[in-house]
């Protein structure tokens, strides 16, 4: 097959990288996908550095034994504990998911009071205020871990009264703080988005990566002379390594569109299928 024809590969410990997929077809919409969400394992943040690059490695080669064109690291988990280290070992191009958010955050907040919430381990690893602090020292920020929110959303519950007050409990700091600027570091916060709005106030500003790092890829295939053309049809492929039933009904709701066909796999054993 030829190289720009090849899939971009995407990578999530479960149904959040969703967000980025979707907007990968909405911006690039010639172009085939194959997504891994981890099902099985999810959720990273909670996991120790040396698990999370374990998985993340399997992840990749998973996809990478999919014949992909380049790696979208969807998780903001991964893409704080190791990025660096799957970009030095990968043939393809690998992208992360931090640095578009952060330059979106730069690009939105008035104030410079800006607000992170994402997984323990991204916010223990101040990847977020590495990469703002890098574009614009001055502005404030207050960091926050929501363990919470990732089961909420692969359950399924993005708007009812247990999402509402978790996210009350978590985020009335923040806003008692002044931020106007929320940067959803997670992938599966955007399928809160309506939640979080409601608690926050119209003021403050949700920041999600995935419109960044969409734009980011396609500046990277442009570059790289990968770019698919205009009369192709995109195929897209799904994988996860458990409960494809799950997936199926948070995902199919927040990506208007069917997700089929789906595959369950063994990361740790890339190739073995589980059905
Ligand atoms: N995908 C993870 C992230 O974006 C959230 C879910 C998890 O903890 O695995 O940080």
């Amino acid at each position: 097959m030829e190289q720009n024809q090849k899939p971009i590969g995407i990578f999530d410990s479960g149904v959040g990288g969703l967000t980025v997929a979707s907007e990968i077809m909405r911006q690039l919409p010639c172009e085939s996908i194959v997504y891994f969400g981890d099902t099985a394992r999810v959720p990273y943040g909670s996991k120790s550095r040396e698990t999370v690059t374990r998985f993340a490695f399997e992840g990749l080669n998973f996809l990478l034994a999919h014949d992909v064109k380049m790696v979208v690291v969807a998780c903001n988990t991964v893409s704080a504990t190791c990025l660096g280290q799957l970009q030095q070992s990968s043939p393809v191009p690998v992208i992360g998911v931090i640095e578009p958010g952060a330059k979106a955050a730069v690009g939105v907040t008035q104030n410079k009071i800006v607000g992170v919430i994402g997984t323990e381990r991204t916010v223990k690893s101040g990847a977020y205020v590495k990469a703002i602090k890098k574009i614009n020292p001055e502005i404030k920020i207050l960091s926050k871990a929501c363990p919470l929110f990732v089961p909420l959303v692969e359950e399924g519950w993005l708007d009812n009264e247990a999402a509402f007050y978790t996210a009350q409990t978590y985020l009335l700091p923040l806003k008692n703080e002044g931020i106007d600027t929320l940067v959803l570091a997670c992938t599966h916060y955007p399928l809160l988005a309506a939640t979080l709005q409601a608690v926050m106030g119209e003021k403050v500003r949700l920041v999600d990566s995935a419109f960044e790092t969409a734009v980011e890829v396609g500046r990277i295939l442009e570059r790289i002379g990968l770019k698919r053309s205009v009369e192709n049809r995109p195929v897209y492929r799904y994988f996860v390594s458990d409960n494809p039933a799950k997936f199926i009904e948070v995902g199919e709701r927040f990506l208007q569109r069917p997700i089929d066909p789906i595959d369950v796999i063994d990361p740790e054993v890339p190739y073995k299928f589980k059905i």
